[in-house]
């Protein structure tokens, strides 16, 4: 069975629409600093809105304890939406209780209201199924139908993402068709050359993605924390930089099935190493074999790749036809530590094919190093969730809109 879409929904005039949404955007003393997720959210929001549809929008942000908590209340993000869609966006209080209903019921058709975070409620992730459905049946109980939208939490099990959507009509927003359209590229019909870039802090992370993408791929580039157990692997010193010391082994599997496959893993040649964690750290650039030969010895704490390094990755990059890139290079939040990301968002710019950011943190990295949505050729709102795509996991999220993979 195909994913549903908007239009198996009829015609949705005067009607309720229950829009499940990802904004679970990044915030800062209150102040939102990548606005991503939310512009990713309109071009379903006005096409319901245009159609003369009531919208009841909601969304999770952060991992709050199934109860209010100010701080990741869902309040600086409805005045975004607001600007966005340049008319009101009527805020309610709670997610489920009188705020929330009385925002409901004062909606005239084309209007919308936002639903303070669902996660504010235990049901919304509670491991108990009943509990979960108890929790769902009171948001279905605000609307006729839903459109599941929020494509960053597909792989998620919790109440507004699977329970709802079960117990209304429901149907896939224009956002998880678009995701899906890029992943199933990935996947299915890459274009050769393709490369995979994976950076970020854990090895462990992306175990099931390169168990995954190694046969698919001719090559995989590989920067961020995770680089430090592969030199391990490879007999390195890594000095004080971080290391998953039990997935030596695991990591020394992959570089002998990359060998059997012919796909070429293309580790580091330089590093920039520092004396401390910080922006005002002394900072060293050595070879990727001799990270102790700095002057900060077994102190020393790598950091980001190096140039010559960056240089290779951009080469590796710039020539692919296919490239999907997850998880930062280095430090990119403290500027020297910023290069080896900035040069693969750079080089990903520049590909004469499909260049996709996977989500999360690496689609904030290129917002934050300057670069605009528009120069990529996908900028994924998932980034948990295009990994588990591309894992080939089943996503709980997809299925009960009647999506196989
Ligand atoms: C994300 O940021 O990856 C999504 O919003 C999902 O959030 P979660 O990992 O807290 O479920």
């Amino acid at each position: 069975m195909a994913l549903r879409t908007i239009e198996s929904l009829g015609s949705l005039t005067g009607k309720t629409v229950l829009v499940r949404l990802d904004l679970n955007v990044p915030l800062k003393d209150g102040q939102i600093t990548d606005d991503g997720r939310v512009r990713a959210a309109l071009p379903t929001l006005n096409a319901l809105l245009n159609a003369g549809a009531k919208v009841v929008a909601f969304s999770h942000l952060g991992r709050p304890d199934g109860a209010p908590d100010a701080k990741y209340s869902l309040a600086p993000v409805a005045q975004r939406l607001s600007e966005l869609l340049g008319k009101p966006v009527c805020f309610a209080s709670d997610t489920v209780g009188s705020g929330a209903q009385d925002a409901v019921a004062s909606l005239e058709d084309g209007g919308i209201a936002l639903l303070e975070n669902l996660r504010f409620n235990a049901g919304e992730t509670a491991k108990d199924d009943a509990e979960r459905v108890r929790f769902a049946e009171k948001l279905a109980a605000f609307g006729d139908v839903l459109v599941s939208d929020g494509f960053g939490v597909v792989h998620r099990k919790q109440a507004s993402v699977y329970e709802l959507a079960e117990l209304v009509p429901s149907a896939a927003g224009l956002l998880i068709q678009q995701e899906l359209e890029v992943l199933e590229r990935l996947t299915t019909r890459p274009e050769k050359p393709y490369t995979v870039v994976l950076g970020g802090s854990k090895v462990s992370d992306k175990l099931a993605v390169i168990d995954s993408l190694l046969p698919k791929v001719d090559t995989l580039l590989v920067g961020g924390g995770m680089l430090f157990t592969f030199l391990k692997a490879l007999g390195h010193e890594v000095g004080a930089s971080l290391l998953e010391e039990d997935q030596i082994d695991i990591v020394k599997g992959y570089l002998a099935k990359a060998d059997e496959l012919g796909v070429e893993i293309v580790l580091p040649t330089d590093i920039v190493v520092a004396s401390k964690f910080g922006a005002d750290a002394e900072v060293a650039i050595t070879a990727a074999d001799a990270i102790e030969s700095t002057p900060f010895g077994k102190a020393g704490l790598g950091l980001d790749i190096g140039p010559a390094t960056s240089a290779r990755f951009a080469e590796v990059i710039s020539a692919s036809k296919t490239v999907f890139w997850n998880g930062p290079m280095g430090v990119f939040e403290l500027a020297p530590f910023a290069a080896g990301t900035k040069a693969v968002a750079q080089a990903l710019t520049t590909v004469d094919g499909l260049g996709v950011v996977g989500g999360g943190d690496s689609a904030a990295a290129v917002r934050a190093l300057g670069f605009r949505d528009e120069q990529f050729g996908h900028i994924s709102t998932g980034g948990g969730a295009s990994l588990e795509f591309l894992e080939g996991k089943k996503l709980p999220g997809l299925e009960v809109l009647g999506w196989q993979q």
